[in-house]
């Protein structure tokens, strides 16, 4: 399956080619050091205090007895804590109260931040944290999310949150065939490998902070404004990260390691434990999603509306925004979408990879294939006859979109044509069968990135940029784009990442981070090239020049341009325990140029689990009475395991942006798109039954 590409092709290069991770070894070995174990000198330890209540006041700290415990150097609190800047529009806006610690003596939610103990040693501190006594004026507090709460109110995210056009009612009613159904999804948590960590020392007048986070200008420029700073005063350095997900932004660890080593004026360190991560980190809120959807008699929409429903803290504002997937997935004459948030006694949720579509996609996809059934049709061919040609919101046209050659190419590799439409007719033993399809799609875009490309002396090349390698291999794809443009082996190019002194750059978010970088290394290391035909000579401190993409990636705004992805599933569901076994996997991607074929399938198929995870295991549930989640950890939050994984394959169609000077797109969160949808459409095919809450947990299956 080939589409037409244009742009700039290599073809000798080494983009396309498979590449094991540059840093592989040091990472195998232990050699590679993370925030929470690089040495420093004269370090001390801080430990955090989460509050007991939900909601309410403190009314005292009782930090005189700790103070006198074994290494204990000071317990900040709001009563002693140094002032910050709260109010300032940070990358990606205002910051959330939760970080800006100890500022009043207001508790948000149980397990809100409410001191910090330092000490000689992280033991010292760990004890004296947990013996600190801390006096609260408890409120009752409200933490049950349901989809129909009437304080439900519409946000504008990252995209509005209302989007109108159409008389929806009119086209319902006019319709051949209406789904109406409501979906839910639950709390989900992103509890990556590596928790979070960070060391802050004062050095000469800068402030320099070891961190794991997803981008270095994101947190030198908020703590610059937070501490009141130059944003020169502050170096952030995020060498090795182990996973991110979207939780590792700015949080309350390093704003606690600079709070202390400013008021003791030495080394100190926070390290979160997996227990801390659950309320302090975010997560992926709960969704109640109504999916209304009104076809003609071919199958043709006429009607559609999405209004999902997710929760928030009483402090700040983020919005799941789950209805955003019809907006690029299909057209309707009536469609509306909403994203809605009601405000509750909770941790603030956050960026979750694929925020809005993973969710989202569950419901939309869910929906087409019950849609599929009403109509009589395939559900791929409900696809190929609801295909937009422009975008239902904008009317711009879509770049590159090759979702139908995804489903035509996984139709034809799954064996989808053998299948007999009738649910609940293949029988294996006790287990029942299916198969199920879902479309997927992530926004594919570019942030501004500076990248500086430097010919050594001695014939190599090093290249400097803040990227953040969060696992995705990021450092490898940029080694592999450097050697391209500079026409070099791979061999003779280093890539230097994660330190703010690279100057500004992307996030690794958004499935952006790889792509914005790229254009920044490629445009800095070609013109080098250039500079190094012309004849100059290398001095001893080698020729350097520097990139800004901030210009280049603004004609991206002319067309909307999304990864595409088709999900297919084959369940198994046992009819004696209700267990849903997933059998295998294919997902066909759409994703622009493949830099790196051995890392973006890794995560691409790291979204397909995740995906099987989400449709079977995943569901933090919050107590009504405490506030707070039963197994707020690993032991208590099921993900899904090796025995949880069959087959799972993913690949790709040709595609390639040809907008962006690498032809690339993004792979980062496309491939957990779908997945959970697909899966439920397969448990719906097996047994003839539709699950529109999940996880499909056995319970729910019998
Ligand atoms: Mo991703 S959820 O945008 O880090």
């Amino acid at each position: 399956m080939t589409t037409a590409t244009t742009g700039r092709t290599t073809p000798k290069g080494v983009v396309g080619t498979a590449h094991t991770r540059v840093e592989g070894v040091e990472k195998v070995t232990g050699a590679a050091r993370y925030a929470g174990e690089i040495p420093f000198a004269d370090l001390a330890h801080g430990w955090l205090v989460l509050s007991t209540v939900a909601r309410g006041r403190i009314i005292s700290v009782e930090d005189g007895p700790v103070l006198a415990m074994p290494g204990v150097r000071a317990v900040l609190h709001h009563g002693n804590a140094p002032r910050l800047e709260t109010h300032f529009q940070g990358v990606i806006g205002p910051p959330d109260p939760t970080t800006t610690l100890f500022q009043n003596d207001r508790v948000a939610h149980l397990g809100w931040p409410v001191a910090l103990v330092v000490a000689e040693t992280s033991e010292q501190a760990r004890e004296a944290a947990e013996s600190l006594l801390v006096h609260y004026e408890e409120e009752p507090h409200d933490v049950d999310f349901r989809g129909d709460r009437p304080e439900a109110y519409p946000v504008d995210g990252f995209a509005p949150g209302v989007v109108e056009k159409g008389d929806l009612e009119a086209e319902l009613a006019a319709s051949a065939h209406v789904v109406d159904a409501q979906y839910t999804t639950p709390e989900e948590h992103h509890s990556m490998m590596e928790p979070h960590a960070a060391a802050a020392r004062w050095d000469g007048g800068r402030l320099e902070i070891v961190d794991s986070n997803q981008s270095t200008t994101w947190v030198q420029s908020d703590l610059a404004q937070m501490f009141s700073l130059e944003p020169s005063a502050v170096r952030v350095r995020s060498e090795h990260i182990g996973g991110g997900f979207g939780s590792k932004g700015v949080r309350v660890h390093q704003v606690a390691a600079v709070m202390a080593a400013t008021v003791l004026q030495r080394p100190v360190r926070v390290v979160l434990t997996r227990r801390q991560m659950f309320p302090l980190t975010g997560y992926r809120s709960p969704t109640s999603q109504r999916v209304r959807l009104g076809a003609d008699a071919e199958g043709r929409l006429r009607a559609l509306e999405h209004r999902s429903v997710s929760q928030t803290s009483t402090v700040h504002t983020f919005v799941e925004p789950s209805a955003g997937v019809p907006r690029v997935m299909v057209d309707a004459p009536a469609h509306h979408t909403a994203n809605l948030v009601v405000p509750l006694d909770v941790p603030t949720p956050t960026f979750m990879r694929a925020p809005g579509e993973a969710p989202g996609s569950f419901a939309l996809e869910s929906a087409l294939d019950e849609l599929a059934e009403k109509c009589g049709l395939d559900p791929i061919e409900l696809r190929v006859r609801n295909e937009p040609e422009r975008s239902p919101v904008s009317g711009q046209p879509f770049g590159a979109r090759n979702l139908l050659a995804c489903f035509h190419e996984g139709a034809r590799r799954f064996g989808w044509a053998d299948r007999d439409p009738r649910p609940g007719v293949r029988r294996e033993g006790r287990w029942l069968l299916g198969t199920g399809v879902a479309g997927a799609s992530f926004h594919a875009g570019a942030g501004p990135s500076t990248a500086l490309a430097t010919a050594e002396a001695d014939g190599s090349f090093t290249v400097r940029i803040s990227a953040a390698d969060i696992g995705t291999g990021a450092r490898t794809a940029l080694t592999l784009v450097a050697a391209d443009a500079l026409r070099v082996p791979v061999d003779r190019v280093r890539v230097h990442i994660g330190d703010s002194d690279f100057g500004p750059a992307m996030f690794a978010g958004g499935s952006m981070g790889t792509r914005s970088w790229a254009w920044a290394v490629d445009a800095a290391a070609e013109e080098l090239r250039e500079r190094l035909a012309l004849g100059a000579t290398i001095p001893p401190e080698g020729i350097t020049v520097r990139s800004d993409t901030t210009d280049a990636v603004r004609r991206l705004a002319q067309t909307e341009r999304h990864s595409y992805g088709a999900q297919f599933a084959e369940v198994a569901v046992d009819t004696a325990t209700g267990e849903v076994r997933v059998r295998r996997m294919l997902g066909i991607f759409a994703a622009g140029r493949i830099v790196n074929p051995l890392t973006a399938r890794n995560q691409l198929v790291g979204g397909m689990i995740w995906g099987i995870s989400m449709a079977l295991h995943e569901e933090a549930v919050r107590d009504r009475a405490s506030g707070g989640l039963y197994g707020g950890d690993l032991a208590g939050y099921h993900v899904a395991t090796h025995a949880d994984v069959p087959l799972v394959e993913a690949d790709w169609v040709e595609d390639h942006d040809p907008d962006d000077p690498v032809g690339i797109k993004g792979v980062g969160e496309v491939g957990v798109v779908g997945a959970a949808a697909a899966i439920a459409n397969a448990v719906r095919h097996a047994t003839g039954v539709r699950h529109r809450h999940l996880p499909i947990r056995p319970d729910r299956v019998l």
